[in-house]
Order: C-alpha cells, then structure tokens, then sequence
C-alpha cells in the first residue's frame, strides 16, 4: 500500500498524475492530505478539477510558524502511518507538508519516496531549500526530474542507486489539463483580455512578500511595465501576498489582481501570456513547458534549467532589473526543448513503487 501525503497547492497538482497511474494499475493507495492549504481556492478546487478522490485522512492543520505547522503534521501522520503501515510514503518537492510527510515515515522506517529530489537553490534563507536538503537524505528512493538534479544529488553523496531519472510530473499535469483548459476556459474573456496581449504574475515567497520593500519594489516594477507597454498585468494573488498587501497598506492601482485561480484558467492564462513573471517553483517549468518566457522575481533558482535554455531569468526584486528582463525576455522565440521529461514520469514513479 502507498500513502501519498500532499497539502499544497502544487502538491495536488504534481502528484495528480501520480495518483492517476495508481487508480489506473489498480494500486491500493490512500491519500493524506495535512491541510497546509485550507482555503477552497487553494486545495478542493483541484480536488474537483482533477477530478482527484478525496483524502482518506484530513489533518486540518492550517497554517502557523513552521516549527508548530511542521510539528502538529508530524504527529497527525505518523498516528495514521502507524494505523496504515504502508510500504511506501510518497512526498514531492519541498514544502512542510513534504518534509513532515517523509520525516515521519523515516522515523518509523517506512520507505519513502521523493518526487522531484535534488532540485537545489543553494539558498539556506529559503525554507524550502531545508525542506529539500533533509528530504533527500532520508529518502530511499530518489525520483529525479534532469541530469542536473541527479548531479546534486550525487554531489552531496547520496548512493546511486536510490536515484532515478523519472522526469517531473508536471509535464503531464500541464498537457492533459490545458487540452481540457482549452475547452472549457472563459477566463480571457471574463478578464477582457487577448491571447499575447497581457503579462502574467505570480509572488509568494516569503522572501518577497514578507518584506515590504521586496514587495512594494514588484508592485512598483508591475504598474511601470503595464504603463511602458501599455499591456496589462494580470495578478492571482496567494492569500499570502493578498494578506501582505493589506498589513503593508500597499496599492495594487494599475494592476489586474484576482483572487488565486483553478488549474484550467491558470493555465489557459499562462499558455496565452506574452511573458510570466513570477516568483513560483512550479510556474517556471509550466511557462517553459508552454513556451512562454519568464523573469524569474528571484536571484536564485531550484530549476536552472531554464536559464540554461534560456526561456527563464533571474530579474530579483529591483524594478529596473525587472523592467530590463522584461523587455529582453518579450522578443524571445520560443524554440527550446522542455527539459522536463515527457508525460510518463507519474507511470514511472508508481511502476517503480510496485516493483521495488
Ligand atoms: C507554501 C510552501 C511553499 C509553496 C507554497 C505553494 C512551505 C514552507 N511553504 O507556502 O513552498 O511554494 O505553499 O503555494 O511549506 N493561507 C490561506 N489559505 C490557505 C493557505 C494559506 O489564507 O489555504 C494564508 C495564511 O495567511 C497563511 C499564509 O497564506 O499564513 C501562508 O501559508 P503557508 O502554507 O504557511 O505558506 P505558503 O506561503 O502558502
Ligand atoms: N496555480 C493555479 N492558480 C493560481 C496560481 C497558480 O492553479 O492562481 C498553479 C500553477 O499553475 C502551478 C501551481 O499552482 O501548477 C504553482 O503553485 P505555487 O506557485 O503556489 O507553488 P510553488 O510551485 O512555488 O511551490
């Protein structure tokens, strides 16, 4: 039995093809969900887009400090892994849901697989980057999306053998999910909006938005290209940074901001950008998936595949470096490879889980 322990956004996103592979070899899994996302936009939206089944388990641990959100988790899911015992734990990428997902299960000295190991900012300011380094030393199996993570891997010793090259899951999230975007998506419309005639942001990092500086000077960057290029800027804000605007008393004047969107109008809107501006993980890759180019809202990135590419750049938080990347970036071609894998790794990952 395979326990797949998710609680944020991009965890239901990227372990969605994960979960489809396991209903479609007839696996017997459960899902745990920590509740690091409550919000109905931040978590059963997907639920319902994905069409995914519900959690087993619900942990309704909400948000908090990390210590007290990362403790109340570990205690929830070791109770249910002592209930389930399965033969595996899944956890992906690097938020506290991950890190309390594959902690507990080591402690427990249940297998635990990392979906998307290795990615490495080398940025011990960003939590995730703790989240990652700890993660990928207790995993025994280690799914890595390119060369370059499995070259991060093996340069902080970790054996061989646990690591495989299984291509990151958000390249098949991306494609079937914008066939039915495609569909049924009215977004640009409802936004009043054309298909290459509006930029696309998104910021949540703590780093960005916890510090009003750094998130003014965005806001600043936003509403100086808007009126430069008289396109507009379209904002689904986090609740973080929604919440962050509002303690700061900052103005979003200039700027489309709307709540944060499903999956299907997100990535219908990130497909039609011009450019995407962002400070996410996961949009990175979508935007370089979707051949649309990116400013990366940050000076370091878990993903430099991309800037090796060239489809992506790191701009920081100074408007003038932003304004600069942009422009550069709008006149790029979009002829480069996605350097993701294809649309197998969640076959691959649940296949390996089956037969080791
Ligand atoms: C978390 C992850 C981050 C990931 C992001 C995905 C960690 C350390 N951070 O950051 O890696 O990129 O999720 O979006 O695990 N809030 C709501 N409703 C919700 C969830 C959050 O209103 O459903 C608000 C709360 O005010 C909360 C704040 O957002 O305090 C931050 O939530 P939290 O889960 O702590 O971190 P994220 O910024 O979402
Ligand atoms: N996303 C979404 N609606 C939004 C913003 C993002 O569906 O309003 C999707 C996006 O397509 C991507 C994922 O959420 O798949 C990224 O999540 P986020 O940026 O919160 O997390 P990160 O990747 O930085 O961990």
């Amino acid at each position: 039995m395979i326990a797949i322990v998710l609680g944020t956004r991009p965890e239901i996103i990227k372990m969605s093809p994960i979960i489809r592979a396991c209903e479609a070899r007839g696996v017997d899994y459960f899902i745990l969900h920590t509740g690091q996302h409550y919000s109905y936009e931040m978590d059963r939206i997907f639920f319902e887009e994905l069409r995914l089944p519900a959690a087993r388990y619900r942990l309704d641990v909400g948000s908090g400090p990390h210590g007290e959100q990362t403790g109340k988790m570990l205690a929830g899911i070791e109770a249910v892994l002592l209930k389930e015992s399965p033969d595996y734990v899944v956890a992906l990428g690097d938020p506290n849901s991950a890190l309390a997902g594959a902690l507990a299960a080591a402690k427990l000295h249940i297998p635990v697989c990392h979906v998307e190991a290795g990615r490495r900012s080398y940025n011990r300011m960003m939590p995730e980057e703790i989240n990652r380094v700890i993660i990928d030393q207790i995993a025994d199996r280690l799914c890595t999306p390119t060369e370059v993570t499995r070259g991060n891997l093996l340069k902080e010793g970790i054996d061989e053998r646990k690591i495989i090259l299984t291509g990151d899951p958000i390249v098949s999230a991306v494609r079937e999910n914008l066939a039915v975007a495609q569909e049924t998506s009215v977004i640009l419309e409802e936004m009043h909006l054309t298909p290459k005639g509006y930029l696309l942001v998104t910021a949540h990092r703590a780093e960005n938005v916890d510090s009003k500086e750094r998130l003014e000077s965005i806001l600043t960057a936003l509403r100086a290209l808007s009126a430069g290029l008289s396109l507009p800027v379209v904002f689904p804000l986090h609740p973080r940074t929604e919440k962050k605007i509002r303690e700061f008393g900052l103005s979003l004047d200039g700027i489309q901001s709307t709540s944060p969107l499903g999956y299907f109008d997100f990535l219908y809107l990130e497909a039609n950008a011009r450019l995407v501006l962002t400070d996410s993980g996961c949009i990175q890759e979508e935007a370089c998936i979707l051949g649309v180019p990116c400013v990366t809202l940050r000076d370091d990135t878990e993903r430099p595949e991309t800037l090796a590419i060239g489809c992506n750049v790191l701009a920081g938080t100074d408007p003038d470096r932003i304004i600069n990347a942009s422009q550069r970036m709008l006149s790029l071609e979009a002829g480069w490879k996605n350097p993701f894998g294809d649309e197998n790794s969640g076959t691959c990952i649940v296949k390996l889980l089956c037969t080791s």
